[in-house]
């Protein structure tokens, strides 16, 4: 499974790169707006930082624009990801970035059904949001089943599942269960993984009994 932050604070990203275990980032227009920062040398700054997929997301909704925006962005660098809303428009954008080799993000996936469409448009990503479907009352989390079980009918489709929308530790434990590819985290959930009372006890009683020891390994 691939650990993607969902941030747009690069000193965020540096110190969850910093750890080896961060696989890409990804970014849109609220967390653009929340970092203060100007958006394409911002996103550049993030595509040398992290080697893996960068998601950026384009502004427009018409295909017109939203087109010339997804090749500007596209030309960042190469580990950029063109991040397009579930829309005819988005899709269409996504088709054509597709057939010419540029990794795209479909997000603002609802629905299995929109997950089918994204796949066909040659996507390399399908971003369910699962906690905003939690905040309607609607389990999110069936939506990764739904979609992992209907890709894995498809060996063909290359498109990845990359769990959005991540609100807690339980979101991701159940994502990997299911086989979904990505998991897209705020730092704070990465880094709740870390944590378990078992550990923290059980590491200050080996280091007390250590210094008890009067040994030194060096
Ligand atoms: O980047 C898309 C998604 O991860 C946003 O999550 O918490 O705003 O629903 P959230």
């Amino acid at each position: 499974m691939k650990f993607f932050v969902d941030t747009a604070d690069i000193d965020e990203i540096r110190d969850l790169a910093d750890t080896g275990l961060l696989d890409g980032v990804t970014t849109n227009p609220s967390l653009i707006k929340k970092a203060g920062k100007d958006f394409l040398p911002l996103i550049a700054e993030i595509c040398e930082v992290v080697d893996g997929p960068v998601s950026a997301e384009v502004a427009s909704t018409d295909y017109e624009t939203m087109i010339k925006e997804a090749r500007k962005i596209s030309k960042i660098a190469d580990n950029i990801a063109v991040k397009v809303p579930l829309t005819p428009a988005g899709l269409k954008v996504c088709k054509e970035l597709s057939d010419d080799g540029i990794m795209v993000n479909v997000t603002l996936c609802f629905s299995a059904n929109q997950a089918i469409l994204a796949a066909k448009a040659g996507a390399a990503f399908i971003s369910p949001f699962v906690g905003r479907l939690d905040d309607l009352s609607q389990d999110g989390l069936d939506l990764i089943e739904d979609i992992c079980t209907i890709y894995g009918n498809y060996p063909n489709w290359s498109t990845e599942v990359l769990v959005a929308s991540v609100r807690n530790p339980v979101h991701i434990l159940e994502s990997a269960k299911m086989g979904a590819d990505v998991v897209t985290c705020p730092p704070n959930v990465i880094r709740q993984l870390y944590n378990h009372p078992l550990t923290d006890k059980g590491l200050a009683a080996f280091v007390e009994d250590w210094k008890q020891t009067g040994q030194s390994i060096l």
